[in-house]
């Protein structure tokens, strides 16, 4: 028996765009990583069955903050939008459906 990987699964893009979000300052919020969270941009833990090895990046704003949180999940700065939806290799990207399987 071989395991063949034991590098973390790529996330699946959800979203080409970032989501608006009011961020309650002092409030802790997970940020979906992995892309199969049906309430995005936040975990609802669909990473434990559809993406082991990856988990959700756990933040807490310093104080209430309109945001935009990244909704291809390829941003550098995570949970928050950098623009890198706008490059080629997530544009050409398959947009992953959310199914119930
Ligand atoms: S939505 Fe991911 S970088 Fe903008």
């Amino acid at each position: 028996w071989v395991q063949l990987s034991t590098l973390p699964p790529e996330p699946v893009i959800p979203s080409k765009k970032p989501f608006k979000v009011e961020l309650v300052g002092g409030k802790r919020y997970s940020w979906c990583t992995c892309g199969h969270s049906k309430k995005q941009p936040f975990c609802d833990g669909a990473h434990k069955t559809k993406a082991q090895g990856l988990s959700p990046l756990r933040f807490v704003p310093e104080k209430d903050a309109t945001a935009w949180l990244c909704g291809c999940k390829y941003t550098n700065n995570p949970p928050y939008c950098d623009g890198t939806h706008k490059q080629d290799f997530v544009i050409s990207a398959p947009l992953h459906e959310q199914t119930d399987s």
